[in-house]
């Protein structure tokens, strides 16, 4: 009987040991994957930063509701303080503990499209680089130009960080800048559904998911985000009253929904995204 302990002891132990080493050998990956530097494609061609595409480049950092996470005046902020990761939305202006004043065009280009920092280093994906490396080559670049005419403020925050287990998870998530998006056609604001597709997939999808079937918000405290084909069978005005003011026929919406960033959509951006639902809901499941 004793010996049987015995060998169950080894076994155990011996289990206990692997899994111990498991993880050692998935952190020591995670840890150097995080540490690892890559190359972003050369992308924007200049031409950017005169007065419409300044106009142009807020319009675009409002409606992606850069401010949700990074502050009204772009000044940085904690985003989510969730141990085992502290996630901090940068400060982006020129100011004191600033990334603007070290900046270049293409480093903008190469963090918010592809999540690679000037250094080479991978962003973490709370800095939302996969959607983002939807948006074309037109609106990036004006985007950027935008955002190297940033105001200075001054505000130093402390880094994002990643723990031992956020590690682990972090580097062994799917953490490779995204590849060139040059694939992504340039089309002009029109109230269809193809231009309501190329919204929703560096807007919506975010928290409503890819096909806007309903998702999980990033912030594990938030109400999760409703399906949307279901909203089709609404007037245009109640759509636009919900997406502008965050009041839908039913209820108010919390600020869980970016309703105050969206409420600077034309007309013909609210149009376009409708159309696009529309399309969705017409669908049948399978084919989706
Ligand atoms: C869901 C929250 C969220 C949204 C929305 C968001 N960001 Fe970020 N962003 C972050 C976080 C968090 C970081 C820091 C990631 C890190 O430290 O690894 C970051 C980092 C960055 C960086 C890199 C700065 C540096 O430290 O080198 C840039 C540039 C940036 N964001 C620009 C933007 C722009 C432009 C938009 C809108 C088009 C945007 N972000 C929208 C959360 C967000
Ligand atoms: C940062 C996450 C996030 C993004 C991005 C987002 N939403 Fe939402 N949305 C939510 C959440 C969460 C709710 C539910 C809020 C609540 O229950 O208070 C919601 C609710 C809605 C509703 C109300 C649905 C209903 O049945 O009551 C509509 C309509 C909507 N969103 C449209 C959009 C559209 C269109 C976009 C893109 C332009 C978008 N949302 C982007 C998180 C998001």
């Amino acid at each position: 009987m004793r010996r049987v302990f015995k060998w169950i002891g080894i076994v155990l132990g011996s289990i206990v040991g692997l899994i111990a080493v498991a993880a050692l050998a998935l952190f020591i990956r995670g840890n150097s994957r995080l540490n690892a530097t890559h190359k972003a494609p050369d992308t924007l061609v200049s031409g950017f930063g005169d007065s419409a595409s300044l106009a142009r480049g807020e319009h675009i950092m409002r409606i992606h509701s850069c401010q949700f996470c990074h502050g009204d005046q772009l000044q940085g902020r904690v985003f989510l303080d969730i141990p085992p990761a502290l996630a901090v939305a940068s400060n982006l202006t020129p100011g004191q503990g600033g990334v603007g004043a070290t900046y270049s065009g293409e480093d903008w280009d190469r963090a918010i499209r592809y999540g690679i920092r000037p250094n080479g280093t991978m962003l973490l994906p709370f800095m939302p680089y996969d959607m983002f490396n939807h948006l074309n080559d037109r609106d990036a670049g004006h985007l950027a130009a935008y955002l190297e005419s940033l105001q200075p403020v001054d505000n130093q925050v402390p880094p994002s960080r990643a723990k031992f287990p956020g590690k682990l998870i972090f580097g062994n998530s799917n953490l490779l800048p995204k590849k060139r998006a040059a694939a992504i056609p340039i089309l002009d604001e029109a109230p269809t559904p193809e231009y309501g597709k190329y919204l929703a997939s560096t807007t919506c999808v975010a928290c409503h998911g890819d096909r806007l079937q309903g998702g999980k918000h990033p912030d594990p405290t938030a109400p999760p985000a409703p399906p949307l084909p279901p909203t089709s069978a609404w007037t245009d005005e109640q759509f636009a009253l919900t997406m502008r003011t965050g009041r839908t026929p039913a209820r108010q919406l919390s600020e869980h929904m970016p309703w105050r960033f969206y409420a600077d959509m034309t007309d013909t951006e609210l149009a376009a995204v409708r159309a696009y639902i529309r399309t969705i809901a017409a669908a049948p499941a399978a084919t989706n």
